[in-house]
Order: structure tokens, then C-alpha cells, then sequence
């Protein structure tokens, strides 16, 4: 089959590019690859897949109208994987039209694409940042998600309001991911893992957010590859007898669907520092610090819906998947 897979120099991205190609399938990646962070590291990604013959490579801006509506006519996609987008919660504060333009015009003009190209199944990147002000743990599908607490986590909410219109007015059947906190080999350098990895083999000190007192549902990025790979192959069907007051707020009459992706066994902040101490057999220099804006202080996964669906479950668990990651950190970067 032929996919788009939008974001594939990204981390996520580059690693579902990769299962599709050797799965067989014909691969289309567009990136804009944005100086965020490192874009060597970007680039390093693409170099390992550019090198498969059933991949090809187009630079090109999700917010680009014009670019974006090329592309589509002239490929046939079959399929779209929808993972570019400007993420992190703390760039969005001082940064927030970034968030714009990848987030809503940049979904926007692939909900277009996806609109006048008779696209089979569009399966995009939401983020468990959605679940904002919950606090009922773990965080479900079923739950409201009406009071974000980041400008990022608001455009991902928009993200499955505007899915979902399409799905409604034209068929396209969506299935939004709501990923929780992926980390893994070729990871971002913007997050927690790498950038204390890189303290602790430099000698210097971490900033251990809110005194360390967080959780979060850390998922090993295989787990959610898996989940996406067997989730294409289940295209959302219209369900007539569903009705706002009687259905559930993750599915719809219309071809749509949302799924919480995370592992479902949230560690602390400071159980998932002494998995990298023990990886690297090196012990961090804390520096104990307040609550950011825009984080919360717990995330947890309740993923019932997606194991009856898929009949898997993230189960990687930190000690293994941090190991995985200093082992890919080490080989990288030659430290
Ligand atoms: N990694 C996580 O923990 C996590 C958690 C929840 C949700 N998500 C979502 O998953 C998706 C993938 O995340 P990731 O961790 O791989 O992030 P990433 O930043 O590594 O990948 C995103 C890619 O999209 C590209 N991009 C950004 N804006 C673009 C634009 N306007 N046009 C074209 N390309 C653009 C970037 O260059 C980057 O390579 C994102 O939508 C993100 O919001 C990630």
C-alpha cells in the first residue's frame, strides 16, 4: 500500500516509516525539518531510511496550502499517518503561532488532502496532554477533555474536533492516537531522557521538575509502532445507532475513532532517573526545582479500548526500554 507518513525525520515518525517498509509497503515522507532541536539528528533519521528504494523523501511545510494539495494530487496516497506537528508543552508559551500553523492549518490542510484524494484511513497524532485538567486516573477515552492546560495540548484537541467534522461531512475515516510520553532509541532531544542522559555523561547537573514529584506513563516507542501498525488495518465504520447521549465521546455515527497509546503503568519521575542511573552506571546531580506552567502532575493510560481492539498492550517497561535508549544514546554519539 501507499502511505503518506507525515514528520518521518521526526522520532516517531521515522520509526513507523521504517515498520511500514519492511512490511512491504510504499512509503511517502514529508518533513520540513524545523530546527526545534538538533536537525542533524533529523537528518541522521533520514539518512538510515532514505536508503530503502519503496521510500521517498519530500521537504515540505504542512502549513504550505499549496504544496500540501501537489502533493496529494499527484501521489495517490492509499493511507495517511499524520505525525508532524510542532510538539512539546513549554515551547508552547513563548512560541504559540508555531503551534498554529504546524497544528491547525497544518491539519487542516491535510484533512483537505485526505478530503479530495479518497483516502482510506487517516490516522493522526493526538497526546495524552488533552486529558489537561482530569484528575480521575488513569485517564479514559470515555472522560471529557475540555480544559487543556497548554496551548499545545488545546491544538491536539482540535486536532480530533476537526477530524472529526471530516469524518462527519465527507467519510474519512479517522482514528486519532493519543500518545503518552514515547521515548526510546533516536528519541527527542527536547525531552526528559535525552537531555538528562546527556547531563549525566557530561558531569553536570539535572533539572528535576516539581521536586520530582510527577508521574507520567512512560511508553517504550516499539509499543506504540506496534499499536499503530495494527490500528491502519482497523478503518472506523459509520455507526447509525450511535447518538451523543447514549455513545461514547471516542467513537461517533460518523467514521471516527480516538485511542489512548500509553503503557498504562505510570512510574515517578524519580524511579525513571534511577532507571538511567542504572543504565549508565552513573549517578545525576539533581537540581530540585518547581512545578512548570503547562505540566501536570500525573498521566496514566487506561487502554481496555485499544487491547479488545488490537489485541496488544504496551508492556515495555522502563528499566528495559531506558536501557535500550543509553545503549542507542552510547552508539550515537560515540560517548
Ligand atoms: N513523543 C511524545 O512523547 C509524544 C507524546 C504525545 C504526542 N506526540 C505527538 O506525536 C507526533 C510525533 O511526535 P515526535 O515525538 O515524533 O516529535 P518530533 O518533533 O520528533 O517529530 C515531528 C516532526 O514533524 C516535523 N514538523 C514539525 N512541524 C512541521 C511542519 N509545519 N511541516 C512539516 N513537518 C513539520 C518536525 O521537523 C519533526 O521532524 C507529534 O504530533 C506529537 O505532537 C508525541
Amino acid at each position: 500500500m501507499k502511505y503518506l507518513v507525515t514528520g518521518a525525520a521526526g522520532f516517531i515518525g521515522f520509526h513507523v516509516s521504517q515498520r511500514l517498509l519492511s512490511a512491504g509497503h510504499q512509503v511517502i515522507g514529508i518533513d520540513n525539518l524545523n530546527d526545534y532541536y538538533d536537525v542533524n539528528l533529523k537528518i541522521s533519521r533520514l539518512e538510515l531510511i532514505k536508503t530503502h528504494p519503496e521510500f521517498l523523501f519530500v521537504e515540505c511545510d504542512l502549513a504550505d496550502r499549496q504544496g500540501m494539495a501537489q502533493l496529494f494530487a499527484e501521489q495517490g496516497f492509499e493511507r495517511v499517518i499524520h505525525l508532524a506537528a510542532q510538539a512539546g508543552v513549554r515551547y508552547s508559551i513563548d512560541n504559540p503561532h508555531a503551534y498554529a500553523d504546524a497544528n491547525l492549518i497544518g491539519h487542516l490542510n491535510v484533512l483537505e488532502g485526505c478530503r479530495h484524494h479518497n483516502i482510506g484511513h487517516l490516522l493522526y497524532a493526538s497526546s495524552s496532554s488533552v486529558y489537561g485538567l482530569n484528575q480521575k486516573m488513569p485517564f479514559s477515552t470515555e472522560d471529557s477533555v475540555d480544559h487543556p492546560v497548554s496551548l499545545y495540548a488545546a491544538t491536539k484537541k482540535a486536532n480530533e474536533l476537526m477530524s472529526h467534522t471530516y469524518s462527519h461531512l465527507y467519510g474519512i475515516p479517522t482514528t486519532g492516537l493519543r500518545f503518552f510520553t514515547v521515548y526510546g532509541p533516536w528519541g527527542r532531544p527536547d525531552m526528559a531522557l535525552f537531555k538528562f542522559t546527556r547531563a549525566i555523561l557530561a558531569g553536570e547537573s539535572i533539572d528535576v521538575y516539581n521536586h520530582g514529584q510527577m508521574r507520567r506513563d512512560f511508553t517504550y516507542i516499539d509499543d506504540i509502532v506496534e499499536s499503530i501498525i495494527r490500528l491502519q488495518d482497523i478503518v472506523p465504520q459509520k455507526d447509525p445507532e450511535w447518538t451523543v447521549e447514549t455513545g461514547s465521546p471516542a467513537t461517533s455515527s460518523a467514521p471516527y475513532r480516538v485511542y489512548n497509546i500509553g503503557n498504562s503503568q505510570p512510574v515517578t519521575l524519580m524511579a525513571y532517573i534511577e532507571a538511567l542511573e542504572n543504565a549508565l552506571g552513573m549517578k545525576a546531580e539533581k537540581n530540585m526545582l518547581p512545578m512548570q506552567p503547562g505540566d501536570v502532575l500525573e498521566t496514566s493510560a487506561d487502554t481496555r479500548a485499544l487491547y479488545e481492539i488490537i489485541d496488544f498492550k504496551p508492556q515495555t517497561g522502563v528499566e528495559e526500554g531506558v536501557k535500550r535508549f543509553v545503549e542507542w544514546y552510547r552508539a550515537f554519539y560515540k560517548v
